[in-house]
């Protein structure tokens, strides 16, 4: 584990740089693009963006003004909440296509198992029938790998009565004070990469009194410690910010290792980044 460029094997063999950039809250227009052609100045090669994050349009233009190249990137989109069904979620990847101006997608998810407007009617079936849209997508070669997001164990089960391609990712928040232990064992055994979304806690870690004494001991920011707590436990952390200092602090992750005792320190803190959302009982 070297640098932004060092990759994890997803379960169909894809490579996946190990750091992500990502873009929730980052508004669409000149903040986006300043944003993400700072992470590319930065290395980051990976970009997690997301149908309902209202941006890739211009996520998309700063990717082709940067000049970097295509093939050296990962792009990642998700399925808006609304598009739960075949047709809807097909239309989808075709939109989010075009926005991010590519011909293929690294990576594709369901951004929610369980959105409220399907709750009340067959969301199982609709659950089915999109996971349905993005395998024909990726047997289509317009999606390089497939996955989903906040899922739970038995969101899984209700995709292996039809799937005839597993999951290569779950994206789950996981930060210092909140993660999902059983869960996290639970993809690593199914061979589903985990990708850490809010690992800053969206913003709520840098109060933590632990938190600033580890960062001071070993001499890095709480963002950095944060992020490496991430990296060495294997998880694949999706930093946001849109500031350029930020963004290039949040790059420096490979000079320095964690000791064994901070890491658990880390392990053992409780309740400082409050608690995600259950995509089973979640306002949307
Ligand atoms: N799949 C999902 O459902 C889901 C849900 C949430 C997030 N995500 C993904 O995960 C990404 C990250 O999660 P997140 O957006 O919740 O937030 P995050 O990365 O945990 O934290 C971002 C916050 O921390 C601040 N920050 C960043 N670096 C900092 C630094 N070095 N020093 C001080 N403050 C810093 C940012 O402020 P500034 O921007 O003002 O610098 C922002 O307020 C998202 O952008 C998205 O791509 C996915």
């Amino acid at each position: 584990m070297k640098s932004l460029i060092d990759t994890y094997t997803l379960n169909n063999g894809v490579k996946v740089p190990i750091v992500g950039f990502g873009t929730w809250q980052t508004p669409d227009g000149a903040i986006a693009k300043v944003a993400v052609k700072s992470a590319l100045s930065s290395g980051y090669r990976h970009i997690d963006t997301a149908e309902m994050y209202g941006n890739e349009k211009s996520i998309g233009a700063a990717i082709k003004e940067s000049g970097v190249s295509r093939n050296s990137l990962f792009i990642t989109s998700k399925l808006s909440n609304s598009d739960h069904s075949y047709e809807k979620a097909a239309t989808a990847i075709e939109k989010s296509l075009r926005d991010l101006q590519v011909s293929t997608l690294d990576l594709f998810l369901i951004h929610w198992p369980n959105p409220k407007m399907f709750r009340d009617s067959d969301w199982k079936k609709h659950l089915q029938d999109t996971w349905r849209a993005l395998e024909d997508a990726y047997k289509a070669g317009k999606i390089k790998a497939i996955g989903v997001s906040n899922f739970k164990e038995h969101h899984f089960d209700i995709l292996k009565e039809t799937q005839t391609v597993k999951p290569m990712v779950n994206q789950i928040r996981i930060c210092p004070g909140d993660y999902n232990e059983e869960l996290i064992d639970y993809c690593r055994n199914e061979n589903i990469l985990l990708e850490a979304y809010s690992p800053l806690g969206t913003g709520k870690i840098f109060t933590d009194k632990i938190m600033a004494e580890i960062a001071e001991k070993n001499n890095r920011t709480v963002a950095q410690v944060c992020l490496r707590w991430s990296l060495q436990h294997d998880f694949l952390p999706l930093p946001k910010s849109i500031h350029e200092d930020r963004i290039e602090e949040n790059s420096h992750l490979f000079d320095f290792e964690l000791s064994d005792s901070d890491m658990a320190t880390i392990d053992n803190l409780k309740n400082i980044v409050g608690h995600v959302a259950d995509p089973d009982t979640a306002e949307f």
